[in-house]
C-alpha cells in the first residue's frame, strides 16, 4: 500500500493540488464538465493533504511560537476558509456533477465561488512560500542532492526576475483586481493561445510565493534579534 506520508507522495499530491487549482482557472478553454471534475480532485486532495499534515496542527499549541508556525498558522485558517467557501458554493453552481441537487440558482454563489477560488490560489501561493525551505529539505532528502553555495545568489537573481514579471503577469490576468473583489474585464483568449495563460499564472503565482518567503526571512532575523537585544 502506497505510504501517503513518505517524502515523494507528498510532493507528487502537492504538485498534483497545484496543478489542479491552476486547471480549474482555465474554465473557458476546459469546458464545464472538466473543470466541475479537476476541481473535484482538488478538494479530495485537500483532504489528503490536510491527513499528512495533521501532526503540525495537533502540535500547534505545544512549543515555541516562532514567525513562520505564526504565519502557518493563519495561512493555513484563511486558506481553510477559502476552500470551504469554494466546496459549498461548487453545490450551489454546479452544472454537471451536482446539478441533481435542488439548489436555487443565485448569482451570489457564483460571485462568492469566483472570489474564493482566487484568494484559494493566491493564499495556496503564499502557503508555498512561508514552507520554501521544508519543500526544497524534502526534495533533497528525496534526491540525496545538497544545493551548491553558489546556487543561493543564483536562485535570489532568477526569483526576483520571476517576481517582476509575476507583477505584470497578475495585470494581465485581472489577478490582482479580483483580490480586491472588484471585476476585471480581461478575459484570456484560448482560441489565441494557451500555454501563455499557464506560464502568466505560473509568473504570478511565484511573485506571492517569493514576496512571502521574504518577508518571512526579513520578520524572523528582526523578531529573532530582538530578545538577544534585551537580554543582558
Ligand atoms: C479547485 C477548485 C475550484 C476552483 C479554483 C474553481 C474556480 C472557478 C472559477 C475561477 C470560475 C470562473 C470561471 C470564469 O468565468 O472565468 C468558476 C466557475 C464555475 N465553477 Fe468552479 N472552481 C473549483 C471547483 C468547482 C467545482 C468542484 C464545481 C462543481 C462541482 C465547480 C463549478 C463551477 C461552475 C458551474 C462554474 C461556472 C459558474 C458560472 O459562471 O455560471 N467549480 N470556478
Amino acid at each position: 500500500m502506497m505510504r501517503w506520508t513518505r517524502p515523494l507522495p507528498r510532493l507528487l499530491l502537492d504538485g498534483a493540488m497545484l496543478i489542479c487549482l491552476v486547471l480549474a482557472f482555465a474554465y473557458w478553454w476546459l469546458g464545464n464538465a472538466a473543470h466541475e471534475a479537476i476541481g473535484t480532485v482538488f478538494l479530495i486532495a485537500v483532504l489528503r493533504h490536510v491527513a499528512n499534515n495533521l501532526f503540525w496542527w495537533k502540535g500547534v499549541r505545544r512549543g515555541r511560537m516562532t514567525v513562520q508556525r505564526a504565519c502557518d498558522a493563519v495561512l493555513g485558517a484563511l486558506l481553510a476558509l477559502a476552500i470551504v467557501a469554494l466546496l459549498l458554493t461548487s453545490l450551489g453552481v454546479s452544472r454537471t456533477l451536482a446539478q441533481w441537487l435542488p439548489m436555487p440558482r443565485i448569482f451570489l454563489l457564483q460571485e462568492i465561488h469566483w472570489f474564493a477560488a482566487y484568494w484559494a490560489i493566491a493564499l495556496a501561493a503564499l502557503h508555498l512560500g512561508v514552507n520554501w525551505n521544508r519543500i526544497t529539505a524534502l526534495v533533497c532528502n528525496l534526491s540525496g542532492l545538497a544545493l551548491p553555495r553558489w546556487s543561493g545568489p543564483l536562485l535570489w537573481v532568477v526569483a526576483l526576475a520571476i517576481a517582476v514579471q509575476g507583477t505584470f503577469s497578475g495585470s494581465i490576468l485581472g489577478f490582482w483586481p479580483r483580490l480586491r473583489f472588484s471585476y476585471a474585464l480581461s478575459m484570456w483568449d484560448f482560441n489565441a493561445s494557451v500555454l501563455p495563460f499557464f506560464l502568466h499564472w505560473a509568473a504570478a503565482l511565484l511573485t506571492l510565493a517569493v514576496a512571502a518567503h521574504v518577508l518571512l526571512s526579513i520578520a524572523t532575523r528582526n523578531l529573532q534579534v530582538l530578545p538577544a537585544k534585551n537580554s543582558r
